[in-house]
């Protein structure tokens, strides 16, 4: 009897410390999981998968993250901020993130600043999301980060160029920042175009382009099947064998889209943060368990690696705060987080900015063994938002 009362008092003190040791941190992933450009959407979610499944186990005991996952089905800036409402009212999430569009990353930013909740950005790349709320860190790149040294390479090469983009924030930032230090190199834009985004009618605007006979034309449209649409314009309408050079920054030659361009950008030269084909180690490990998980023909693009790094720094915070999230320490340690061994190299968030700061590298697409790559070239070291520097913007 005393045996059996004293294993009464055992059992129930493991249940009172299993209670007081669990502790379950609340994800909101907003992610456009339907709709044409769903291709992005399941990047970032393949990313967090897998992401999870290889990491459980640094969790302390007790701590459990569950993600809660909603749909803003594309550009939809209106869908995003309900969601991201919900997520805060009802779900009482500790921390949102996602979001591919930029539209949607500004819906959401002042709810964030509003009910103090962090929001890590695993996509969208308009350089001043991050200006928008205190509550923001971005885990993926801005377009000025590649843009502006796509133009300082560029203005080595080529005398003129024609410039055409997607006609929203990304875009705009693409274009301002080429526009400024190819022409700062002695270059000369003879020509600019913003298209509609997504566009997947692109002959009318390469047209213009053919006519205008430019050196390179400078192109961002966003990852994913727009950028497949753009480069079969470019081979049908001949602009290669007219000896334009077509040039952007990685958006336009995405790792996991490359298969479905035929042979038309073999040549075509990007500025980027992330290449599947980049030879480090933890680049390498990082394509072969994404291979081993999802199977022999999926590539990993850099909006998979951005929503990696992301998770990387959401699974820290919660370690170092043993699951218990408070908003400003939260961004206290994003402030200057690192990861060293990144799979597109070493990786920090700038504690003035709440930006990533990254390598990015100049590749070519060339045909590796049986299929194409973006073939690192050239890095350029620790990369901060060129517009955040220039402009003095924090
Ligand atoms: C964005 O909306 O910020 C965005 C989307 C796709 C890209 C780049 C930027 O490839």
């Amino acid at each position: 009897m005393r045996m059996l009362k004293r294993l009464a008092v055992l059992a129930a003190l493991a249940l009172i410390s299993a209670g007081a040791a669990a502790q379950t941190v609340k994800i909101g992933l907003i992610n456009t999981y339907s709709g044409p450009m769903a291709s992005n959407g399941d990047q970032i979610q393949k990313a967090v998968d897998l992401y999870m499944k290889l990491n459980e186990s640094r969790l302390p005991n007790g701590v459990k993250i569950e993600i809660i996952k909603r749909d803003d089905t594309g550009i939809n800036p209106e869908t995003a901020k309900r969601l991201a409402q919900e997520l805060i009212v009802r779900e009482k999430v500790n921390l949102i993130t996602g979001v591919v569009w930029t539209p949607n990353a500004a819906a959401i930013a002042p709810l964030t600043k509003e009910a103090k909740v962090p929001f890590i950005i695993m996509n969208a790349g308009t350089a001043m999301l991050t200006t928008l709320s205190p509550y923001i860190a971005r885990t993926s790149f801005t377009l000025w980060q590649s843009s502006y040294p796509m133009g300082e390479w560029a203005a080595k090469k080529f005398k003129t160029a024609y410039i055409a983009v997607a006609d929203y924030g990304p875009g705009h930032d693409a274009q301002e920042a080429f526009t400024k230090s190819f022409k700062a190199g002695g270059g000369t834009i003879v020509g600019s175009v913003r298209m509609p985004p997504p566009t997947s009618d692109f002959a009318p605007y390469l047209q213009r382009v053919k006519d205008a006979k430019p050196d390179a034309l400078f192109v961002f449209v966003p990852a994913g099947k727009s950028a497949t649409a753009l480069m079969k314009g470019f081979g049908d309408l001949g602009l290669g064998q007219a000896g334009i050079k077509l040039i952007g920054p990685g958006d336009i030659t995405t790792d996991e889209e490359l298969p479905n361009m035929g042979d038309v950008p073999v040549g075509v030269v990007t500025m980027f943060h992330y290449s599947a084909a980049g030879e480090r180690p933890a680049n390498k490990t990082f394509v072969a368990e994404y291979k081993k998980t999802y199977g022999d023909k999926a590539w990993p693009n850099f909006i998979s690696v951005g929503a990696w790094d992301a998770m990387a720094a959401i699974y820290d915070v919660v370690i170092a705060q043993k699951g218990k999230l408070d908003p400003d320490k939260t961004m206290a340690l994003l402030k200057g987080w690192k990861n060293p061994n990144s799979p597109r190299g070493p990786i920090s968030i700038d504690p003035a900015t709440r930006d990533i700061v990254q390598n990015e590298y100049v590749r070519e697409v060339r045909k590796v063994g049986d299929h194409l790559a973006n073939v690192e070239l050239e890095t350029i070291k620790s990369v901060k938002d060129p517009w955040k520097e220039i402009n003095d913007k924090k």
